[in-house]
Parts: C-alpha cells; sequence; structure tokens
C-alpha cells in the first residue's frame, strides 16, 4: 500500500499533476466529509520512513534528492482533541500516533514541522498504516491557522480538546454547512453506487467463472462416471458370461448329486470295512406255493459270517429283471383335473384294505411295459400308454429280494373305451379303483386315511410327498410341520 500510495502521489505528480478533467475541485467540508479520519494533532517527532530509505528514495526520479536526508518519513503525533465526530479512529485526546507517508511531492505537500499543530484528514490502509488523505488529490494537512480553525471547527465535533486549545464545536456557520454537505452526499453517493456496480461486476464475473469451474468438473465426473459405467457393464457381462457357463457345469452335475461321496460312505460305516459283503449259501426253511422262506448265510463287511431269514417269491421269471410292477397312472380328461389311477384292496398280510399303485406280477415272456398295460386294464379297465419306465427298486429290502419297476402311464380320459371302463378281475380279486386329483395328491389321501381304516402304500405316499415338495414352497410342506 505504501507503494501504490506513493506512486500514486509520487509518481503521478512528479512529471505531471493532476490534470483539472480527472479530478472533480471539492470544496475542503466535502473533502473533510469523505476523509476517513480527522484529527487535531501536534507533532511530536519525525522519523525516517524506515522502509524509505530502502525503497523509495531510491526511485530513479528522485535520484538528485538522495544525497540529501531522507525525503520520506513519519511523524508521531498527539492527539490535541477526541475525535471528530463519525471519524473511523476512535481514540480520545492526548493518545499518539505515528502517520507514515510524507514527505515533499511536486503538486501538493506532505510535509510537517515538528512542535507545530495541524488537522490531518487521514485513512488506515490494510496494513493499519494511518496516512494522509488527499481527497480527490487535493491536500490532506492544513496548518493550524486561525483561518483554518474556524473552518474545521464548524465542520467537525472535536471536543475535550487540552492544552488551551479553542477549537469550537460549533459556531453559527454550521447551518450554512448543511446544503454543501448534501452536495459531498451525493458526490459521495455516485462514487459509492459506481464502487458498488463494480463489486458486482466483479462478484459475477467470480461467479461465471465458479460456473464454468464447477461445469468443467461436472463434465470431469460424467466423463469419469461414464468410464466406470463402461467397466461396470464389461465386467456384469462377463460375470453373465461366467456365471452362464457356471450354471451349465452345474445342470451337468445336477444329476450326480444323488451319489454319495466316499467320505461320507466311509463315515458312516464305523466299522473298518475289510471284506467285500456276500451271500454264501442260501438254505431253504419253508415253502409256499408263493412264497418261500430261506436261512441266508452270508459275509459281512468285517468278515465275519452271519446268517439272514428272507423272504422270496417263488414266480420269479427266469428272463425277468424285477418280480413286478406297479403303475403311475394318470388320467387325462378334457375340462378335468389330472387324476392318478389308484387302487383299494383287502391285503390279507395288512389284514386291511390298502391304498396302492395298480401293480401285479410280471408274467412269463412278458415286457415290463405288457405286464403294466395288462395290469392296469385288469384293475382298472382303463387303457394306458406307457410313458417312462424305473429302474427295478427294492420293495423291503430287510425282509425279502422282491422288486419291481414302476410304469407311468397316460390314460386317454376322452378315449371311448375309457369313459366307462370296466374292470377284468380274477377269481377272487376285489379291486376299488379310486381317482385323486394329481394336484391335491396327498391332501386327498390325507382325508381318506382320516376317513377309513387304510393303510397307504410307501411308494405312493413318497410320491405324494415329492408332489407336494415340487409344487408348493419348502415351508409349507407337511413334512416340516411335524
Ligand atoms: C479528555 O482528555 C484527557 C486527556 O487529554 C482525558 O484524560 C480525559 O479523560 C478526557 N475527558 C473526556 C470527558 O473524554
Ligand atoms: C513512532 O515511531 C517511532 C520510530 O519508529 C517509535 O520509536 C515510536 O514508539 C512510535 N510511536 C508510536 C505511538 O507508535
Ligand atoms: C520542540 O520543542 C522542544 C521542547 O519544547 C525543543 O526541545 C525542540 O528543540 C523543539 N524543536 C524544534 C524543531 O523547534
Ligand atoms: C473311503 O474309502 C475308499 C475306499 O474304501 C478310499 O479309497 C478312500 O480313500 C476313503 N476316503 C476316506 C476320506 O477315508
Ligand atoms: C415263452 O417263450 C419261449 C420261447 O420264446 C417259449 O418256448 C415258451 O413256451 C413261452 N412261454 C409262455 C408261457 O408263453
Ligand atoms: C430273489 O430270489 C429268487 C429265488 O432265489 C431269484 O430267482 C431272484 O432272482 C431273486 N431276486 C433278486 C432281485 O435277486
Amino acid at each position: 500500500m505504501h507503494l501504490a500510495l506513493l506512486l500514486t502521489l509520487g509518481f503521478g505528480f512528479a512529471f505531471a499533476c493532476q490534470l483539472p478533467s480527472e479530478w472533480r475541485p471539492l470544496s475542503e467540508s466535502c473533502r473533510a466529509e469523505l476523509a476517513e479520519i480527522i484529527v487535531y494533532a501536534k507533532v511530536l517527532a519525525i522519523h525516517e520512513e524506515p522502509y524509505a530509505s530502502s525503497l523509495y528514495n531510491y526511485l530513479p526520479y528522485q535520484k538528485h534528492e538522495r544525497a540529501e536526508d531522507a525525503l520520506l518519513y513519519a511523524a508521531e503525533v498527539e492527539l490535541l482533541c477526541d475525535q471528530a465526530w463519525g471519524s473511523m479512529l476512535e481514540v480520545p485526546a492526548g493518545s499518539r500516533l505515528n502517520l507514515t507517508g510524507l514527505g515533499y511531492f511536486s503538486c501538493q505537500s506532505h510535509t510537517v514541522m515538528e512542535n507545530n499543530s495541524y488537522i490531518f484528514f487521514l485513512r488506515m490502509d490494510e496494513n493499519y498504516n494511518i496516512l494522509p488523505h488527499g481527497v480527490n488529490f487535493q491536500d490532506a494537512i492544513f496548518p493550524d491557522t486561525l483561518e483554518n480553525r474556524r473552518l474545521f471547527s464548524s465542520l467537525f465535533q472535536f471536543s475535550n480538546c487540552s492544552g488551551g486549545q479553542t477549537i469550537h464545536n460549533f459556531n453559527s456557520d454550521w447551518e450554512s454547512q448543511e446544503d454543501s454537505r448534501l452536495l459531498c452526499s451525493s458526490v459521495q453517493k455516485v462514487l459509492f453506487e459506481e464502487e458498488e456496480r463494480v463489486g458486482q461486476l466483479e462478484e459475477r464475473v467470480a461467479e461465471l467463472e465458479r460456473r464454468n469451474d464447477r461445469l468443467k468438473e461436472r463434465v470431469g465426473k460424467l466423463r469419469h462416471s461414464l468410464r466406470k459405467a463402461r467397466k461396470v457393464s464389461r465386467r456384469a457381462e462377463r460375470e453373465y458370461q461366467e456365471l452362464q457357463e457356471r450354471l451349465k457345469t452345474a445342470e451337468r452335475h445336477i444329476y450326480c448329486i444323488c451319489s454319495i461321496p466316499d467320505r461320507v460312505h466311509n463315515m458312516s460305516s464305523p466299522k473298518k470295512a475289510t471284506t467285500e459283503p456276500r451271500v454264501i449259501k442260501e438254505e431253504l426253511i419253508v415253502s409256499g406255493n408263493w412264497v418261500k422262506l430261506e436261512k441266508t448265510t452270508y459275509v459281512d463287511p468285517s468278515g465275519s459270517t452271519r446268517t439272514w431269514e428272507t423272504a422270496k417269491r417263488t414266480t420269479r421269471v427266469a428272463d425277468s429283471a424285477a418280480d413286478g410292477v406297479s403303475i403311475i397312472a394318470l388320467l387325462k380328461r378334457t375340462l378335468h383335473k389330472d387324476c392318478v389311477v389308484m387302487v383299494k384292496q383287502f391285503r390279507p398280510p395288512m389284514g386291511c384294505n390298502t391304498l396302492e399303485f395298480p401293480a401285479g406280477l410280471i408274467d412269463d415272456n412278458e415286457s415290463v411295459e405288457t405286464a403294466a398295460l395288462r395290469e392296469l386294464k385288469e384293475e382298472t379297465g382303463y387303457k394306458g400308454e406307457v410313458v417312462g419306465i424305473t429302474p427295478v427298486t427294492c420293495l423291503d429290502p430287510g425282509l425279502s429280494n422282491c422288486t419291481t419297476q414302476m410304469v407311468i402311464v397316460h390314460i386317454n380320459g376322452d378315449d371311448n373305451e375309457n369313459i366307462n371302463p370296466s374292470q377284468q378281475l380274477g377269481d377272487g380279486e376285489f379291486v376299488e379303483v379310486i381317482h385323486l386329483p394329481l394336484d391335491q395328491f396327498q391332501q386327498k389321501i390325507d382325508e381318506l386315511l382320516q376317513k377309513e381304516k387304510i393303510v397307504v402304500d410307501s411308494k405312493v405316499y413318497i410320491y405324494a410327498m415329492g408332489m407336494s415338495q415340487a409344487f408348493f414352497k419348502p415351508r409349507e410342506l407337511p413334512l416340516m410341520k411335524q
């Protein structure tokens, strides 16, 4: 600020004084109004400007004055009155301060003398230095003459003046100055307005710059997120492909899941398996027409020889893999639910009725399919079509070596032959045909079991449970309710 001030004061006036067109001539009172600080003070001492000797006094155009004493100096002053009303500086009479930026310039004098009093127009720069304030480039320092005293005492309310000073805080000129004060106010107003407009413009420029920066930032962010999105989508695609691959692999392996891993197998047999278990001999204990009982001698996995009692059918035909067939028959009719065709019959070993799939033994020279269709026809009267056959399955392996193959048969219920089916039962065969809707299979079986004394074949019930598990949520399984 020193530099700026001095350049303004020094430079400007060193070469040419301010042109009249560039400044508005202002009365003292106007300038007083526009000054920030006005003090009436006595100069106590003059000090060389600490920065002046190193910088300003070496300015080229001042070279010829260099040999002389420092041109720029500071004055230590003591305030003779309390501050003028409205002054920016609020220090009482008797306060001392240093005024900087004093010296001699071509167009104006900022020169003061020790022990003299002056009226100073001052301002404070941003470093809190107190400088002369030559409003509109006119004098800032006024000697303590009677005329000046009168002039300024009428403008400012100096008070509590010390040292027998007589600056009055009021005189009759006061009111006559009001008009010029108004003029000053309007000049000041224009200046302030201009300043404000500049400020607003600067603010708008700054705002625009900020918005531009934000825009740039947003574009940058957008680009960044675009790149990221592309990356993410590429990764998602890759993951999707990987998942597809794994799904395919899983599908290929899904049929193997039921095979028991070695580890589980080993863990489930606590005894150390050293021998492949096998049957050594089978001795007939007793035989009937249809069934025989044998004593089976075998070697267990630990190598010990043991015996078992085994029931067998005597009817097994030589070239057949299973003793009999069970038929899962689905009756399909237009506008009807699919029904499972079941048989209810009295089973002497059980001493009660049972609910079973239609079933029968495989005859000599008979294929599984033929046996199934024949048995279905005999027991239920329906003519069906084979759609699937299971492998050979055992029925009660702890008791007997009886086996069966299950045959899935579809019955076209719209077929004339199947509209009024008639059973072809042999002597002593009493079979009741029962239709149970496939979608409520287990529920209907349960209802039947509630109603009468009947035992359901485990194959049937397992099939019903499987059906429920396939069609309903696991949480709804009757199995889980127990
Ligand atoms: C007037 O100024 C003197 C110092 O010059 C100070 O001690 C005194 O308190 C001041 N009085 C008032 C009323 O401000
Ligand atoms: C004014 O400046 C001089 C010299 O730098 C210093 O000795 C003095 O204490 C200052 N006075 C005040 C009131 O700051
Ligand atoms: C200012 O006054 C003091 C004491 O009254 C005196 O010692 C000093 O010489 C005076 N200075 C000047 C420049 O007259
Ligand atoms: C399970 O038994 C098989 C054959 O008996 C053997 O090869 C395998 O190492 C065993 N696994 C474990 C975990 O003991
Ligand atoms: C079964 O077929 C064989 C030869 O194909 C025949 O010798 C035998 O008599 C047939 N048995 C019956 C019960 O038809
Ligand atoms: C069951 O025993 C009978 C009579 O020994 C035999 O013919 C039949 O093949 C055996 N069944 C199985 C599945 O081993």
